[in-house]
């Protein structure tokens, strides 16, 4: 019975053209990858400073792993915290330039540990959320059972209107990406915050796109434009541009105290491994010392999308290293994968749910390992499909 109820469902998403399966990955997944024994260039990961497979990260465990082994084995708040939790937290801090860290198991974790510990289904707070905001958010805001008021994706004016509709509210929280991780276009930050301030609202900010990217020393988004000082909550994930593992939350030393005390996916939980805070720690070492890494990303974002401009493909509105060719069916989207695959280039196809319907795409994810010449390679094989 159990086995035919799964079998339907699966059926049913595979009839719609939306099943999902796992593709193995045959050794590092850097600005190349091998998959079914065919070595492809690989425009699919969110390893944006090109540092997986990073010698020196790795072995920025060997140590701490003698010294502790590899489990926390308990929580944070039994006897799973170690002096190398408190040293990633204090310096992922001075990152961001707020009082206080906190880290969790990812990134996940992290956005809904933050939001369902913050909100309630308290009549006097509500959440505003950017329409296209990811699932992270989305899942801690549901879980929260918050009432939830949504504006449309990056439009300030009609964040304003939903400021004038919850005047009542006395907790606001308004959720928002720097970086949307689907469509790579910004947030304007500078703008959001004004508005935030105006209208008594709690801002959080999710960098985990922007974060190693933008800014001085890869400090992000938010500290480009200048305005870190201006956002309440900082999230940031360490498995994107630090290729390594987990996620945080940077705020006000009262903030990170609340959450140590509230937040359900911190309490409940195993404590990051003391050798990946050793690794996140090497890396964001590295990160910040990474300006040519990050110039040579930012110059091959913005060939691409140029060359994507001239041979007459809209990239919607991206201001980054995420470039999406918004194609509306799954079948089309599903074919040109298949084309680039066979020509040896890898980017999966992005359907619903991740994606609003009819807004499938490839998304282009470019890290600081592609040269010219696999940009050149993308461009020659996407002539094809115009
Ligand atoms: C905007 C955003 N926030 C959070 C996450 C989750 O981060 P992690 O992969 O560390 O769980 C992602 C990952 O895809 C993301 O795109």
């Amino acid at each position: 019975m159990f086995e035919d109820f799964l079998e339907k469902k699966l059926l049913g998403i595979e009839n719609s053209g939306l099943l999902r399966t796992l593709r193995k990955a045959q050794d590092i997944p850097t600005s190349k990858i091998k998959i079914n024994n065919k070595n492809l260039i690989n425009f699919s990961s969110n390893n944006y400073l090109d540092l997986a497979g990073s010698k020196d990260i790795a072995k920025a465990s060997e140590n701490i792993i003698e010294k502790y082994g590899f489990t926390a084995t308990s929580s944070r708040l039994i006897s799973g915290n170690f002096a190398i939790h408190e040293e990633l937290e204090a310096q992922l801090a001075n990152f961001k330039e707020k009082e206080a860290a906190l880290v969790f198991p990812s990134g996940y974790q992290t956005n809904v540990g933050i939001i369902s510990a913050l909100m309630s289904n308290e009549k006097e707070s509500c959440i505003i959320m950017d329409k296209l905001n990811h699932a992270s958010l989305w899942d801690g805001a549901k879980l929260s059972g918050s009432r939830i008021f949504i504006y449309k994706h990056c439009d300030m004016n009609s964040l304003e209107k939903v400021f004038k509709r919850t005047r009542e509210y006395k907790l606001k929280l308004v959720v928002t990406e720097s970086v949307f991780s689907m469509d790579g276009d910004f947030t304007p930050l500078k703008d959001f915050v004004e508005l935030c301030k105006k209208y008594g609202a709690v801002s959080m900010v999710d960098e985990a796109h922007s974060s190693g990217v933008f800014g001085k020393e890869g400090k992000g988004l938010a500290n480009m434009f200048g305005v870190e000082d201006k956002i309440d909550i900082v999230i940031g994930t360490l498995s994107k541009a630090f290729a390594a593992q987990g996620g945080f939350v940077c705020s006000s030393r009262k903030f990170i105290d609340f959450l140590i005390n509230k937040s359900r996916a911190f309490i409940y939980t195993t404590a990051v491994s003391p050798a990946i805070c050793a690794v996140a720690l090497k890396s964001l070492e590295i990160v910040k010392n990474s300006c040519y890494r990050r110039q040579h990303l930012h110059a091959m974002s913005k060939l691409l999308k140029n060359k994507l401009t001239e041979l007459g493909f809209d990239t919607s509105n991206t201001q980054s290293q995420i470039i999406p060719i918004v194609t509306g069916s799954t079948e089309n989207t599903e074919k040109i994968f298949s084309h680039l695959f066979e020509k040896g280039i890898y980017i999966p196809a992005i359907k619903p749910p991740t994606v609003p319907k009819n807004q499938a795409r490839i998304r282009i994810s470019i890290t600081s390992g592609h040269t010219f010449h696999d940009i050149e390679q993308l461009c020659s094989n996407l002539k094809y499909f115009k």
